[in-house]
């Protein structure tokens, strides 16, 4: 059974992350999405209201999972028989950054990575700027699912 992980903060889930989520579904028989618990990045939403939103977000896609992890993502996989981690590219910007980490993380425990390229729709699109443009009241219903946008209004006020 081949299990790939998508690891991020997930703070909000964003359509970005959830298009590389449903094609990364169709090429494995279960993909776990990994909330990271970070203590040292400010959130706007807890791990337990990221998963919340997020497991409504997939409710139909029976091979994927939701969960959270601290700590080293190749420990996560080792843990929890996962052998390919698999990650959006939006641009080249983050192309450095990804490649360094895959390097790294297939060094250190031999945990393969798969970039995916983005759907061209969403290569700006990151949880920093739905939070940014929420937060002066921008029109975010475009970038992220319903129950999301519901949470993130009542979150930042549009203020
Ligand atoms: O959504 P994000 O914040 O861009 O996700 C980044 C994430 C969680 C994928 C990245 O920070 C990560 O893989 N962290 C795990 C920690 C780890 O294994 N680091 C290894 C290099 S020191």
């Amino acid at each position: 059974m081949k299990r790939a992980v998508c690891p991020g903060s997930f703070d909000p889930i964003t359509f970005g992350h959830l298009d590389i989520i449903k094609r990364a579904s169709a090429h494995f028989d279960h993909v776990v999405i990994a909330v990271l618990e970070n203590r040292t990045k400010s959130s706007l939403f807890s791990v337990p209201e990221r998963i919340e939103m997020i497991r409504e977000c997939v409710k139909d896609l029976p091979n994927v999972s939701v969960d959270s992890w601290s700590g080293l993502l190749v420990d996560y996989c080792k843990s929890n028989d996962i052998t390919t981690i698999v990650k959006g590219l939006r641009a080249v910007t983050d192309f450095d950054y990804e490649l360094q980490m895959a390097q790294l993380n297939l060094q250190a425990s031999g945990v393969e990575t798969m970039l995916m390229a983005t759907a061209p729709t969403y290569s700006f699109l990151s949880s920093s700027i739905v939070k940014e443009l929420a937060h002066y009241g921008g029109d975010v219903s475009s970038m992220i699912p319903a129950n999301v946008n519901t949470a993130i209004k009542l979150r930042v006020g549009g203020k």
